[in-house]
Protein backbone atom coordinates (compact mmCIF):
# COMPACT_ATOMS: atom_id res chain seq x y z
CA UNK A 1 0.00 0.00 0.00
CA UNK A 2 1.26 3.49 -1.04
CA UNK A 3 2.39 5.62 2.28
CA UNK A 4 -0.71 7.86 3.65
CA UNK A 5 0.31 11.56 1.96
CA UNK A 6 1.22 13.69 4.71
CA UNK A 7 0.66 17.28 5.47
CA UNK A 8 2.07 19.37 7.84
CA UNK A 9 0.13 22.42 9.58
CA UNK A 10 1.79 25.14 11.32
CA UNK A 11 0.37 28.15 13.55
CA UNK A 12 2.12 30.92 14.71
CA UNK A 13 2.36 32.94 17.95
CA UNK A 14 -1.13 33.50 20.04
CA UNK A 15 -3.26 31.29 18.34
CA UNK A 16 -2.82 28.84 21.43
CA UNK A 17 -4.95 30.85 22.88
CA UNK A 18 -7.98 30.74 20.02
CA UNK A 19 -11.35 30.39 21.87
CA UNK A 20 -10.26 32.61 24.43
CA UNK A 21 -8.24 35.40 22.57
CA UNK A 22 -10.36 38.12 20.74
CA UNK A 23 -13.32 35.74 20.27
CA UNK A 24 -15.39 38.77 18.00
CA UNK A 25 -12.71 38.27 15.14
CA UNK A 26 -11.30 34.61 15.95
CA UNK A 27 -14.72 32.92 17.02
CA UNK A 28 -15.25 30.77 20.17
CA UNK A 29 -13.28 27.53 18.50
CA UNK A 30 -10.15 26.40 19.68
CA UNK A 31 -6.80 25.29 18.27
CA UNK A 32 -7.54 21.30 19.31
CA UNK A 33 -11.16 22.22 18.09
CA UNK A 34 -9.87 22.99 14.60
CA UNK A 35 -7.19 20.46 15.02
CA UNK A 36 -10.38 18.23 15.31
CA UNK A 37 -11.57 19.29 12.18
CA UNK A 38 -8.56 18.65 10.53
CA UNK A 39 -8.29 15.11 11.34
CA UNK A 40 -11.43 14.35 10.03
CA UNK A 41 -11.32 16.20 6.61
CA UNK A 42 -7.75 14.73 6.36
CA UNK A 43 -8.79 11.87 7.23
CA UNK A 44 -11.31 12.24 4.48
CA UNK A 45 -8.98 12.80 1.45
CA UNK A 46 -6.33 10.12 3.13
CA UNK A 47 -3.92 12.84 4.28
CA UNK A 48 -2.16 12.05 7.77
CA UNK A 49 -1.68 15.44 9.13
CA UNK A 50 0.45 16.97 12.38
CA UNK A 51 -1.08 20.01 13.50
CA UNK A 52 2.22 22.04 15.68
CA UNK A 53 1.84 25.63 17.32
CA UNK A 54 4.53 27.72 18.59
CA UNK A 55 4.73 31.42 19.90
CA UNK A 56 8.60 31.30 18.55
CA UNK A 57 9.74 32.01 15.22
CA UNK A 58 13.06 29.88 15.45
CA UNK A 59 10.69 26.51 16.09
CA UNK A 60 8.70 27.33 13.48
CA UNK A 61 11.35 27.51 11.03
CA UNK A 62 12.75 24.21 11.80
CA UNK A 63 9.60 22.84 11.13
CA UNK A 64 9.14 24.21 7.88
CA UNK A 65 12.87 22.81 7.09
CA UNK A 66 11.26 19.76 8.18
CA UNK A 67 8.89 20.19 4.75
CA UNK A 68 12.15 19.66 2.66
CA UNK A 69 11.92 15.77 2.77
CA UNK A 70 9.36 14.88 5.17
CA UNK A 71 5.92 17.12 4.31
CA UNK A 72 3.71 16.60 1.04
CA UNK A 73 2.60 20.29 1.67
CA UNK A 74 2.61 23.01 4.28
CA UNK A 75 -0.88 24.83 5.74
CA UNK A 76 0.67 27.62 7.52
CA UNK A 77 -1.12 30.54 10.07
CA UNK A 78 1.89 32.31 10.48
CA UNK A 79 -0.26 34.72 12.93
CA UNK A 80 1.69 38.16 13.20
CA UNK A 81 4.98 36.74 11.92
CA UNK A 82 3.16 36.87 7.85
CA UNK A 83 3.41 40.63 8.72
CA UNK A 84 6.89 40.67 10.16
CA UNK A 85 9.33 37.94 9.18
CA UNK A 86 11.61 37.49 6.29
CA UNK A 87 13.16 35.09 7.84
CA UNK A 88 9.62 32.84 7.78
CA UNK A 89 9.57 33.54 4.02
CA UNK A 90 12.92 32.60 3.28
CA UNK A 91 12.27 29.40 4.91
CA UNK A 92 9.04 28.54 2.79
CA UNK A 93 11.33 29.38 -0.26
CA UNK A 94 13.65 26.17 0.33
CA UNK A 95 10.37 24.26 0.44
CA UNK A 96 9.52 22.48 -3.01
CA UNK A 97 5.75 21.55 -2.18
CA UNK A 98 2.08 23.13 -1.72
CA UNK A 99 2.11 26.06 0.59
CA UNK A 100 -0.90 27.59 1.93
CA UNK A 101 -1.52 30.30 3.71
CA UNK A 102 -4.24 30.43 5.95
CA UNK A 103 -5.52 33.40 8.09
CA UNK A 104 -9.06 33.39 10.47
CA UNK A 105 -9.69 36.42 9.66
CA UNK A 106 -9.52 38.95 6.98
CA UNK A 107 -6.34 40.66 7.31
CA UNK A 108 -7.64 43.07 4.54
CA UNK A 109 -10.47 44.33 6.32
CA UNK A 110 -8.26 45.48 8.99
CA UNK A 111 -5.50 47.59 10.57
CA UNK A 112 -2.95 48.50 7.62
CA UNK A 113 -0.09 46.90 8.99
CA UNK A 114 -1.81 43.59 8.54
CA UNK A 115 -2.58 44.59 4.47
CA UNK A 116 1.06 43.15 4.31
CA UNK A 117 2.06 39.68 4.17
CA UNK A 118 5.91 38.27 3.24
CA UNK A 119 4.21 34.98 3.25
CA UNK A 120 1.87 34.89 0.07
CA UNK A 121 4.57 36.27 -2.32
CA UNK A 122 6.07 32.39 -2.05
CA UNK A 123 3.14 30.77 -0.70
CA UNK A 124 0.65 28.40 -3.48
CA UNK A 125 -2.32 30.34 -2.25
CA UNK A 126 -3.99 32.27 -0.08
CA UNK A 127 -7.22 31.95 1.92
CA UNK A 128 -8.51 34.47 4.45
CA UNK A 129 -11.77 36.02 6.22
CA UNK A 130 -13.06 32.46 6.10
CA UNK A 131 -13.08 31.38 9.79
CA UNK A 132 -11.45 28.27 11.07
CA UNK A 133 -13.23 26.46 8.16
CA UNK A 134 -10.27 27.93 5.96
CA UNK A 135 -7.66 25.16 7.36
CA UNK A 136 -10.46 22.87 6.41
CA UNK A 137 -10.71 24.34 2.62
CA UNK A 138 -6.72 24.75 2.66
CA UNK A 139 -6.65 20.66 3.24
CA UNK A 140 -9.39 20.16 0.00
CA UNK A 141 -7.24 23.55 -2.15
CA UNK A 142 -3.86 21.03 -1.06
CA UNK A 143 -5.96 17.80 -2.44
CA UNK A 144 -6.33 19.64 -5.79
CA UNK A 145 -2.94 20.94 -5.80
CA UNK A 146 -1.37 17.44 -5.27
CA UNK A 147 -4.09 15.87 -7.85
CA UNK A 148 -2.63 18.00 -10.50
CA UNK A 149 0.70 17.60 -9.60
CA UNK A 150 0.40 13.76 -10.09
CA UNK A 151 -0.78 14.52 -13.50
CA UNK A 152 1.57 16.45 -14.71
C1 LIG B 1 -4.20 35.96 11.79
C2 LIG B 1 -4.16 37.44 11.38
C3 LIG B 1 -2.90 38.11 11.88
O1 LIG B 1 -2.88 39.47 11.48
C4 LIG B 1 -2.83 38.05 13.38
O2 LIG B 1 -1.64 38.61 13.86
C5 LIG B 1 -3.04 36.67 13.92
C6 LIG B 1 -4.03 35.79 13.28
C7 LIG B 1 -5.53 35.29 11.40
O3 LIG B 1 -5.59 34.06 11.43
O4 LIG B 1 -6.52 35.97 11.10
O5 LIG B 1 -2.47 36.30 14.93
O6 LIG B 1 -3.17 35.27 11.10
Amino acid sequence: MADPVKILILNGPNLNLLGTREPDIYGHETLTDIGRRCEQRAKALGFEIAMRQSNSEGELIDWIHEAVSKWSAIIINPAAYTHTSVAIMDALKLVNCPIVEVHISNIYKRESFRHHSFVSPVATGVICGLGPAGYEFALEAVAGLLRKKEEV
